[in-house]
């Protein structure tokens, strides 16, 4: 029996979990969450509710459970030390370091790292503790990027054209920056399509997984604010309709040269996933961020293709064996969409923003998989709470199927729900296909 810690408690967990429970190994799962999932709690032996940082009680949890190894899903335990902190329990963790998750927490820390090292893929950038320099920085650029250097939850990077316009006000956003943060990152603005790719890592040996293109804005034909993520396709090739085959490959190169980076630099082996945002420039592929763990929305789309079992890739990711795996995916078609409440993502000014929790209903659509987020289990029923509900996914031999598979889903379920139709169509495809033809000329 291999028992299992996984701490998370979103849609991007409740795959992981359903994940782990397909292993051929006679597996036990524990979950800490730190609000209730009902996908999760049923997939595991026991649950434990509280906050990631009470290490005291997921000590206990853990110790009780005779833990074998910890999979971190989010963030922000990594960010605060979870992986450190069972290490010193005597618990191994698929997920890196405090001192590693800062490939994700600190973008100063990764752009510094990929230029030490030589490693392509970098804007023009430097990081500013006060407004000092930062007009003559930017004045020779055609377009600017602003990010705070931490953890902002897929909110804080300010973008010209898109966010704010002219220099100044990219100044005004520094300053505002400045006052939240100790230190402000300005870059060069790249223009071009956008794609995922999650890579796992054991320190020496990274493996991709199917790339995978997010839609982060929360209406059709990708207006209004950014969200956590609305929805995600993959292909049946493994590759996407605006790639050159060399892309992919030229993604995991920089992610391969930066797990050798990062283990120079701190001595450390990184055990779990990378995930880079790249963007596919004029020029070839460049990184916008690395993530510290899989996507939410995008480990919905390749976590249910994987035929390599789960269990044998964490444990070679902790024991540093991932060259001898064959780590493979069904070739299939996968569209994730999310279905929120129509109040979701929406400024707190705005007339319809928040939401008050209400009930739907769910039905079983064949082949169609259906991951929890933030839904409430009550007595009467599933209700939906303030954010992203539920994690629709149609997987099938193509992507136009698969996305007739999701929405057809989508449209049998009863309640006040919204999600963005446009995900994984056809006319949005060719979009992304025309402006790449056009950027790359
Ligand atoms: N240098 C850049 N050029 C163009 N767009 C960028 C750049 N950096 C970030 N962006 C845009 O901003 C979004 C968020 O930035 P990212 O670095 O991924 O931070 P986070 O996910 O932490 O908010 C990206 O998905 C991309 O659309
Ligand atoms: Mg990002």
């Amino acid at each position: 029996m291999i028992r299992i810690l996984l701490i998370g408690n979103g849609a991007r967990e409740h795959v992981m979990a359903e994940t782990v429970k397909r292993s051929a190994h006679d597996t036990a799962l524990f979950s800490c969450m730190k609000s209730n999932n009902p996908g999760i709690a049923f997939l595991s032996n026991d649950v434990l509710t509280t906050s990631y940082d009470d290490r005291e009680k997921i000590g206990q949890f853990a110790r009780e459970n005779k833990i074998d190894f910890a999979i971190i899903g989010p963030e922000d335990p990594l960010n605060n030390g979870i992986v450190d902190f069972l290490k010193n329990e005597g618990i191994p963790s698929v997920g890196p370091t405090k001192s590693l998750a800062r490939l994700e927490t600190s973008k100063a820390f990764t752009r510094n790292l990929l230029e030490k090292y030589d490693i392509p893929g970098n804007p023009q950038f430097r990081t500013f503790t006060s407004l000092d320099g930062i007009e003559e920085f930017i004045a020779p650029l055609d377009g600017i990027v602003v990010k705070p250097d931490g953890l902002t939850g897929g909110k804080g990077v300010m973008v010209q054209g898109d966010h704010f316009q002219t220099k100044d006000e990219a100044i005004e956003h520094c300053k505002k920056i400045l006052e939240k943060y100790p230190s402000v990152m300005v870059e060069e603005k790249f223009e071009g399509e956008e794609f995922s790719l999650q890579c796992l890592c054991d320190g020496i040996t990274v493996v991709a997984t199917p790339p995978v293109q997010d839609h982060k804005r929360r209406f059709v034909g990708d207006k209004g604010p950014n969200t956590g993520g609305m929805g995600s396709y993959s292909l049946e090739d493994h590759s996407l309709p605006f790639l050159k085959k060399e892309d992919v490959a030229e993604g995991l190169a920089i992610t391969q040269m930066v797990a050798q980076a990062i283990h120079q630099e701190t001595g450390e082996y990184y055990k779990g996933v990378m995930y880079g945002g790249f963007i596919v420039t004029r020029d070839g592929v460049r990184l916008l961020e690395y993530n510290a763990r899989f996507g939410d929305p995008e480990a919905m789309n390749i976590l249910p293709l994987l035929k390599t079992d789960f269990v044998d890739i964490c444990r070679a990711i902790i024991d540093g064996t991932l060259k001898d795996l064959n780590i493979e995916f069904e070739k299939k078609a996968t569209v994730c969409k999310y279905i929120v409440p129509g109040g979701y993502g929406l400024p707190a000014d705005h007339p319809d923003a928040g939401s008050t929790s209400s009930k739907i209903e769910v039905s079983d659509t064949e082949g169609v998989k259906v991951y929890y987020s933030s839904v409430d289990k009550r007595e009467d029923g599933l209700y939906m709470t303030s954010s992203r509900a539920i994690g629709i996914v149609g997987i099938a031999d193509t992507l136009d199927s698969a996305e007739e598979m999701a929405e057809g889903a989508i449209a049998s379920i009863k309640g006040p729900i919204d999600h963005r139709p446009d995900i994984g169509t056809k006319s949005l495809i060719d979009k992304r296909i025309q402006h790449m033809k056009e950027i790359r000329g």
